[in-house]
Formats: structure tokens, C-alpha cells, sequence
């Protein structure tokens, strides 16, 4: 069985494994530890299994330090961060593998997903499955290559299930809280031009919108003083039967980006998935 000292010792690896040798303790961690001292001192019996958790652990840090001169090197300095990122390990809910970002640090458009899945965790890439390869059909058509734009996930790491698979889940508002300071990080350094919050769990996590996807596409919201668009997650094309409607929708959508972009838009493209007149 595990005891309270374990989360205790585990953190403070992490933190030195970060680099940190200091760790801030507030009242009531120092309260939980001289207990935590005093009780080793005097054992419990033997029938007691186990101590009671301190009041209350040291504060986990959310900090990302970003260092490094060039995008290149702050956005290796976020990727090491978040490779033991405490705040989502701690949670104990999300797989091991650290899946991070691809694509052009100096892109116009990011683009951000949920979380990683099957596919994602097996390549440490984000989009490279089924879903990846709508987004790629999409970007194609926009005339953009996937190279060509920056792509990420708000949740660094797989959601784990039980007697898991290949069956993937959406992550939790606390899954996301815990690692919203990293993809802030990633849009610090990048500074897109705009941004794509892929499905409606991405948006929830990035901007706390609430409601269908429906509710939140067709006008630009504000994240981090970056013009930010909601639009359909290309899975749900896939799920959707591919329906014309959500395919002109989501369409739409990169209509709209391409405008904000400035770049060129031809009648063919203007056209794509509207009814035959
Ligand atoms: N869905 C996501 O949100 N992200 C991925 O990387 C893959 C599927």
C-alpha cells in the first residue's frame, strides 16, 4: 500500500529531476510534515495500515519556465517541462508516454487538439491517425501543408481507461486545467496569427466555452490576445458520416481563416461542399 510519504517523495523527484532544489512549503505542509515526522518517530501499531494524508502536500508547481534563445530552443525547454509535468502526473489519471507538438514554430495558424490517442501516443505525435489524416485533407484543400502550420494538444499525455486498447476518451476539465499552462507556454513562443480549437473539448479547456460547437464557431474569440476560432474536431467528420453540412461548416470555418490570413481564395474553393444549384 502506498503511503503519504510516497506522493511526497515522488513529487520532490520530480521537482529535482526538473532542476528546482528549492520547493515552497506553505503552513500547512509544514504542519503535515513535522506529523509525518513525529509519527515516524513513534510507529503506529501494527493493526494501523496507514497514516492520515498531511493536511495538505507542497503546493505543485504550474510554472513553465521557458529558456532558450530561439523558438526552437524555448520550445525544447517547454517539451522537457512537460515531460514530468507534475500537475498531470499527479492527477494519476493520464497515461506515461508525453506526446508534445509538431510542425513550424513560425507558423500563421496552430492548431489544437484535445489530447492525444492511440495512434498519437504510438508515434509521439499529435494528429497522425484517422483524424490526423482529415486534418491533413483539410489543411490540403486550404493549400497549406502540414509542415506549414503548428499543430498541438491541449493534454500532453493519453487519457488512461481501464483494460485500455485502442479505445481512447475525452480528457477532464481537471486534465486540461493541468496542463493549460503548457500549450499558454507553446502559444507564447509561437505567437500564431490566429488559432483553431479543434472540437468543442478543446475550446472548453481553452477558453471555458460551454455548449455545441455549433454555438461557438463563426466568430473569433480571444486567447491570449490571439484572434482564436472554434470549429468541428475532424474526428467528428469522420463519426458524422462525413455530412455535407458539417463538411461546409467546418469549411467554412477555414474560409474564414483564410481571409484573416490574407491569403488567396479561388471561386473552386469558395464553392467546396455547397448544394449543386
Ligand atoms: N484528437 C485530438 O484531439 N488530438 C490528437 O492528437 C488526435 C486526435
Amino acid at each position: 500500500m502506498s503511503r503519504p510519504v510516497d506522493a511526497l517523495i515522488d513529487f520532490l523527484k520530480t521537482e529535482e529531476a526538473r532542476g528546482h532544489s528549492h520547493v515552497y512549503l506553505d503552513e500547512g505542509a509544514r504542519e503535515g510534515l513535522r506529523d509525518l515526522f513525529k509519527r515516524s518517530r513513534n510507529p503506529a501499531p501494527a493493526h494501523i495500515e496507514s497514516i492520515p494524508a498531511p493536511a495538505s502536500l507542497p503546493p505543485v508547481s504550474t510554472e513553465v519556465t521557458i529558456s532558450g534563445a530561439t523558438k526552437i530552443e524555448k520550445l525544447d525547454s517547454i517539451r522537457a517541462q512537460a515531460a514530468t509535468w507534475a500537475p498531470a502526473i499527479s492527477l494519476g489519471t493520464l497515461r506515461e508516454t508525453m506526446v508534445f507538438a509538431t510542425g513550424d514554430p513560425d507558423a500563421a495558424i496552430m492548431l489544437i487538439g484535445e489530447a492525444p490517442g492511440y495512434n498519437e501516443e504510438k508515434e509521439q505525435e499529435p494528429f497522425v491517425g484517422p483524424a490526423g489524416q482529415k486534418l491533413n485533407d483539410i489543411l490540403k484543400a486550404m493549400g497549406v501543408h502540414r509542415e506549414q502550420v503548428y499543430i498541438s494538444n491541449l493534454v500532453k499525455y493519453r487519457p488512461s481507461l481501464p483494460k485500455q486498447t485502442t479505445n481512447n476518451r475525452k480528457p477532464s476539465p481537471e486534465e486540461m486545467a493541468a496542463c493549460l499552462p503548457l500549450v499558454m507556454a507553446e502559444i507564447s513562443v509561437v505567437k500564431p496569427k490566429l488559432i483553431l480549437a479543434l472540437g468543442g473539448t478543446a475550446a472548453e479547456g481553452l477558453l471555458g466555452l460551454e455548449g455545441s460547437v455549433g454555438s461557438m464557431r463563426e466568430k473569433w474569440h480571444d486567447l491570449a490576445g490571439i484572434p482564436a476560432r472554434v470549429t468541428y474536431h475532424p474526428s467528428y467528420l469522420l463519426q458524422s458520416g462525413g455530412s455535407n453540412q458539417v463538411k461546409r461548416s467546418l469549411w467554412e470555418d477555414m474560409l474564414a481563416t483564410m481571409e484573416k490570413l490574407g491569403m488567396p481564395i479561388s471561386e473552386k474553393q469558395r464553392g467546396y461542399f455547397l448544394p449543386k444549384p
